[in-house]
C-alpha cells in the first residue's frame, strides 16, 4: 500500500521518479507528490491528488529540477484524500522532508505532543507527525549538520514510534544523501552505476539496475550516489546481501495489451507451466519441493494443515482445502490470515501451517505467519514475490514463479497458487495412501493444464459477447459446488472489484436456504457446473433459477449437452479431473469480469479505493 521512490545520481529526478510511481501506482493511487532537491539547496515539493499523470502535468507546469529526490503515490489511511494529505511531508523547520508506507499507530499521542511544543501541522496524516518527530529531534542538536546527526534524530524518532514504516527522507543540509528506514513496510535499495535508489518494490527501478537490496525490519540506510550503509535501528553494523532481480523492465511492461490485467490472464499457459517447472518427478511420480525444507518423514508426520491467506489468496486456500483432503486425505482448514491472527486456534504439534500471498507483504498474512511461528509452529510461504517478508521470515515454502502481477485483480496468482497447492496434495498424498500409477496420472493431468488454458482463452471473443450481454445488471450470483465452490467466490470477488456490481458467491446448494429470495429475471447467476461428480446436483440448482425466471451463464466441460436447454449462455471448458478443474474455470470468470469493467468504462487495472498490497491491517 503506497509506493516510494527515491533517486540520487547526476541525473536530473524527476521524471526518474514519475517513470517509478508510474510502475508503483498499482499500490496506491489517490494522490501522488515529490519533493527534489534544487542545485541551490532549496526543496521543491509538486503534490496533487488523483493519478501519477496529474502530477506530471503539475511538474510540466511547473518543473522541479535537482539530481536528488524522493516521491510518492499513497492510498489513504490517516486523513482525507486532499492535496495537503499527499506525500511528501515537511518537518516544522521545512527542510527535511520525508515519504512514508505504513502506519503510525501512536501519531495522536504523538501529534499532541509536538502540538503543545509549538509545530504546526498543514495535514491530517499520521507522517507529518513522523517528520516533525525526526526534524525535531536533529534540531534539538548541537551538533554541526552531518550524517550522523540525522541518523541519530532518525533513530530516536524511530524508537518512539509504534507501527509500521517503509520511508525515505532528505534533509536540505545534507544534499548528498537519502535516508531509508523499514519496520513492517517494504524498502529496496537499488545499485546504479553513479546513482542509487530506493523504492517499495523493484518494478520501479529495474529500468535502472537489477541489483537490489531488499531491507530487513529495523535496517537504516544512508544513500549516497556512489555508496550506501546499512545500520540497524539498535546502531550496530547491519548485514546485507546484493541480489539479482529476477525479470527485465519488459516482464513490467504492458506490451501490447489495454490493460495489466488482460496481459496477466493471458500469461496463465506459461504461469502454471513455470509453477510446476522442475517440480514434477516422473520416475517417482510426485511432486519435488524442496524449497519446503521438509523430509518425506517429516512431511508424513504432518497430522493437520492451516492455509491461510486474505482475498484471492484466501480463495486458493480454499481450492487448496479440497484437494490436499482429497489427494492426501488429510484434515485441512482454511482461515483468513486476519482472523488466524487473533484467534486461540487449538492447534496440534504437527500440524503445518501455510501462508499464502502474491506480494508476500500482506500485513494480515504476515502477522499470521509470525503468530503461527511464535507458537512454535513450522510456517511456510507460497508467495510470487521473491524476497518479500512472508518469503523471507517463513521456515520454507515454494515460489510462484509467476512474474510480477501488476493488475489489481489477482489472475494469474490464484493459478499459480492453485496449481502449487496440487503439487502439494500430491507430494502429500504419495507419501501417504496415493499409489504411484495414479501419481503418474496425475503428472499427466497437471502438465496438460497449460495447452487447456490456452484454449480456454481462444474463447475471449465469445465471453466478451457474454460479458457485454450483461454488463448492466445491478448485482450477479456466482454458484458452485464442492472444488468449484471457492471458484464461485473468487468469480464473484473479480466482478465486485472491477465492476462494481455487487456480486456474491455460494455453494448451489445453499440457494434454498436464502438466496434465492434474490433471484429475479434481471439478476444474472453464474454457474460452475463443469461434468464432474456434482454436475446433477448443480443441474437441480439451475432449474431451481430458471423456475423462477433467472437467467443462467453455465461454465461446463466440452461435449456436455446437458446445459444447453437450460442455460442462456455456455462457456466451455476442457475436460480434466474434477480436483483440477478450478485451475480451468477460474479463467472464464476472470475474462467475464474483465470484459464487464471494460465495458461499463472501469478502470480496470486500478479500480477504486483499492490497492495491490495490503500493508496495513
Ligand atoms: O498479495 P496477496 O496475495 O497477499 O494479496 C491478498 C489480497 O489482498 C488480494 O488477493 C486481493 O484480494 C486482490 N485484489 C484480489 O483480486
Amino acid at each position: 500500500m503506497c509506493g516510494i521512490i527515491g533517486y540520487i545520481g547526476k541525473n536530473n529526478a524527476a521524471p526518474i521518479l514519475i517513470d517509478g510511481l508510474r510502475r508503483l501506482e498499482y499500490r496506491g493511487y489517490d494522490s501522488a507528490g515529490v519533493a527534489v532537491l534544487d542545485p541551490l539547496g532549496q526543496i521543491g515539493v509538486r503534490k496533487r491528488i488523483g493519478r501519477i499523470s496529474s502530477l506530471a502535468e503539475l511538474l510540466e507546469q511547473s518543473p522541479a529540477a535537482g539530481n536528488t529526490g524522493i516521491s510518492h503515490t499513497r492510498w489513504a489511511t490517516h486523513g482525507a484524500v486532499t492535496d495537503q494529505n499527499a506525500h511528501p511531508h515537511f518537518d516544522q523547520s521545512r527542510r527535511l522532508v520525508l515519504v512514508h508506507n505504513g502506519v503510525i499507530e501512536n501519531y495522536a499521542t504523538l501529534r499532541d505532543q509536538l502540538a503543545s511544543e509549538g509545530h504546526q501541522f498543514e495535514s491530517q496524516t499520521d507522517t507529518e507527525v513522523l517528520a516533525h518527530l525526526i526534524g525535531k529531534h536533529y534540531e534539538a542538536s548541537i551538533l554541526p549538520p552531518s550524517k550522523e546527526r540525522l541518523v541519530d534524530a532518525l533513530r530516536t524518532a524511530l524508537r518512539q514510534v509504534v507501527g509500521t514504516y517503509g520511508i525515505v527522507l532528505l534533509h536540505q543540509d545534507l544534499p548528498d544523501l537519502l535516508l531509508g528506514a523499514r519496520r513492517g513496510s517494504p524498502l529496496v535499495l537499488g545499485i546504479g552505476k553513479g546513482e542509487n535508489f530506493f523504492a517499495s518494490d523493484v518494478s520501479a527501478i529495474v529500468a535502472h539496475t537489477r541489483d537490489a537490496v531488499y531491507l530487513k525490519d529495523y535496517d537504516i540506510v544512508c544513500l549516497g550516489s556512489d555508496d550506501f550503509e546499512i545500520s540497524s535501528l539498535a546502531g550496530k553494523g547491519g548485514g546485507f546481501e546484493v541480489s539479482r532481480v529476477e525479470f527485465s523492465e519488459q516482464d513490467v511492461s504492458r506490451g501490447d495489451y489495454p490493460h495489466y490485467m488482460l496481459k496477466e490472464i493471458f500469461e496463465q499457459p506459461a504461469t502454471i507451466r513455470d509453477a510446476m517447472r522442475g517440480r514434477l518427478n516422473r520416475e517417482e511420480s510426485t511432486a519435488v519441493l524442496g524449497g519446503l525444507q521438509m523430509s518425506n518423514a517429516e512431511l508424513r508426520a504432518v497430522d493437520r494443515i492451516i492455509l491461510t491467506g486474505c482475498g484471492t489468496a484466501s480463495h486458493a486456500a480454499l481450492c487448496g482445502e479440497y484437494i490436499i483432503e482429497s489427494l492426501a486425505r488429510l484434515p485441512c482448514e482454511v482461515e483468513f490470515a486476519s482472523e488466524l491472527r487473533y484467534r486461540n486456534l487449538p492447534i496440534t504439534r504437527d500440524t503445518l501451517v501455510f501462508c499464502i500471498s502474491q506480494s508476500g507483504e500482506t500485513a494480515d498474512t504476515l502477522a499470521a505467519l509470525r503468530e503461527s511461528r511464535r507458537k512454535g509452529h513450522r510456517a511456510l510461504g507460497i508467495c510470487n514475490n521473491v524476497a518479500s517478508t512472508i518469503a523471507r521470515e517463513s521456515d520454507g515454502g515454494v515460489y510462484m514463479h509467476a512474474g510480477p502481477e501488476i493488475g489489481v485483480a489477482a489472475t494469474k496468482s490464484f493459478t499459480s497458487q492453485v496449481t502449487i497447492l496440487s503439487l502439494i496434495g500430491l507430494l502429500l498424498g504419495r507419501i501417504r495412501h496415493l499409489g504411484s500409477t495414479e501419481g503418474r496420472r496425475i503428472i499427466d493431468e497437471l502438465e496438460a493444464l497449460p495447452d487447456k488454458v490456452a484454449r480456454i482463452l481462444e474463447c475471449d471473443a465469445h465471453i466478451k459477447a457474454i460479458a457485454q450481454k450483461y454488463a448492466h445488471s445491478k448485482a450477479m450470483m456466482f454458484l458452485g459446488r464442492q472444488y468449484n465452490y471457492p471458484v464461485a467466490l473468487e468469480g464473484a470477488l473479480k466482478m465486485k472489484e472491477i465492476s462494481y456490481i455487487h456480486a456474491s458467491g455460494h455453494p448451489s446448494a445453499e440457494l434454498k436456504h436464502g438466496v434465492i429470495a434474490l433471484i429475479t429475471p434481471e439478476l444474472p447467476s453464474i454457474f460452475i457446473a463443469p461434468e464432474d461428480g456434482v454436475l446433477e446436483k448443480n443441474i437441480s440448482n439451475i432449474e431451481e433459477v430458471r423456475a423462477r425466471k433467472g437467467p443462467v451463464i453455465a461454465i461446463t466441460t466440452e461435449g456436455c449437452s446437458k446445459l444447453d436447454q437450460i442455460a442462456n449462455d455456455i462457456i466451455a471448458i476442457p475436460r480434466c479431473p474434477d480436483f483440477l478443474s478450478p485451475i480451468l474455470t477460474a479463467i472464464p470468470l476472470q475474462l467475464l469480469a474483465y470484459h464487464t469493467a471494460v465495458a461499463l468504462g472501469c478502470d480496470v487495472d486500478k479500480p477504486r479505493n483499492l490497492a495491490k498490497s495490503v500493508t496495513v491491517e
